[in-house]
């Protein structure tokens, strides 16, 4: 089978290249390399023989690259952050290269496997799941979100983009009866993320605590307490792999997929995981303003996904941190370029 991942030298499509690869797949990746590190990415792909079509994916139809049996989306700016300031290459990116990719799934009679986000669900609404509760101390709530969830606006530009393409992929099938399915992800973490400031927050505090360098806990008064549910890449590898498995008996639908609630994460227990790890004790500034697009608390519910495909995250969060780790130790020299 025939696969093409468009943004496949970021952080979960190489990941999930080089997975299917390793299934005997015949895959390609298309990546113009405009995030920091995926040089990097591009080099193992490299190393197991895999080729990717190097340009911006605003370009593809004037681009001749062959028929896929399936492609899969996982080409965006993924920062909620980034996509406050730079509109024109996030539409351009988001919306408009999932609008090409459709073109040429049409054309070529192909399948799609879109990754969507968490972000797609209403801000204000995840807001009011914690009613008054500050954020001064741990929280307690353990609900889990699923497709049913509030999507109303606000949810950010980056959100909306991601919701607007899965419209429009829904509005494809039923003219052009094209096969999707849509991926709703909450935090995916693991080997191989270029974390930042504003996306990748476990590589970011593996490094930060690895390279001993300060950081900040930002927003909600800056205690450290916002919580996230997180998923290990090779878990989601999995999950692709049997929806690619089953792709012609389920099809045509969305699912959240998360870490779900016991792979849930406060900002401050993380910094405990990655003390106990690495025995640096590092350096953290409270930051009190709280971003328009950040939210306090995400845990994705994997309940229909899981009976889909007989599927759960097999990994834990103590995994996700110490693959990460072993990760950044193995290529320190080499990933002090991209992480520092
Ligand atoms: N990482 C997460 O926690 C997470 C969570 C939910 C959803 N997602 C979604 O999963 C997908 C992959 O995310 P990721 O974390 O691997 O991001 P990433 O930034 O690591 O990868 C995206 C890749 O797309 C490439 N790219 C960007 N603009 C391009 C353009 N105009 N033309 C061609 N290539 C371009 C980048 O160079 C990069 O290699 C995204 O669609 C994202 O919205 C990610």
């Amino acid at each position: 089978m025939k696969v093409l991942i468009a943004g496949g030298c970021g952080f979960i499509g190489s990941n999930l290249a080089i997975f299917l690869k390793k299934k005997h797949f015949d895959v390609y990746t298309l990546d113009n390399l405009f995030r920091k590190g995926s040089q990097y990415n591009l080099k193992k792909l490299k190393k197991h023989k895999i080729k990717n079509f190097r340009f911006d994916i605003k370009n593809l139809s004037k681009k001749k690259i062959g028929n896929f049996d399936i492609i899969i989306d996982c080409c965006a700016e993924p920062s909620v952050e980034a996509s406050k300031n730079d509109l024109d290459r996030v539409i351009n990116t988001n919306l408009i290269g999932t609008y090409n990719l459709l073109k040429k799934c049409i054309k070529d009679n192909s399948k799609i496997i879109f990754l969507s986000t968490s972000r797609v669900y209403s801000i204000e609404a995840i807001k009011n799941l914690l009613k008054d509760k500050i954020l001064k101390k741990d929280i307690k709530l353990k609900k889990e979100i699923n497709e049913n969830f509030s999507t109303k606006y606000p949810r950010s530009i980056y959100g909306y983009t991601k919701l607007a393409s899965e419209e429009m992929i829904k509005e494809f099938s039923y003219l052009f009866n094209l096969k999707f399915i849509i991926n709703r992800l909450g935090v995916i973490a693991g080997p191989g993320q270029m974390g930042k400031v504003d996306q990748g927050f476990i590589s970011l505090w593996v490094w930060k605590h690895l390279s001993k360098k300060p950081l900040k806990y930002i927003g909600f008064g800056g205690h450290g307490n916002q919580v996230r549910d997180v998923l290990h890449v090779n878990d989601l590898n999995i999950l692709i792999y049997k929806q690619i498995k089953n792709f012609n008996k389920i099809y045509n639908i969305s699912v959240t997929a998360g870490g779900g609630k016991k792979n849930l994460i406060s900002l401050r227990n993380l910094t405990k995981v990655c003390y106990e790890l690495t025995k640096n004790k590092i350096n953290f500034k409270k930051i009190n303003r709280t971003s328009s697009y950040d939210i306090p608390y995400f845990c994705s519910s994997n309940s229909k996904v899981s009976k889909l495909y007989k599927w759960k995250p097999k990994l834990s969060i103590l995994n996700i941190v110490k693959d990460t780790l072993k990760w950044q130790i193995e290529d320190y020299k080499i990933l002090k370029k991209y992480l520092d």
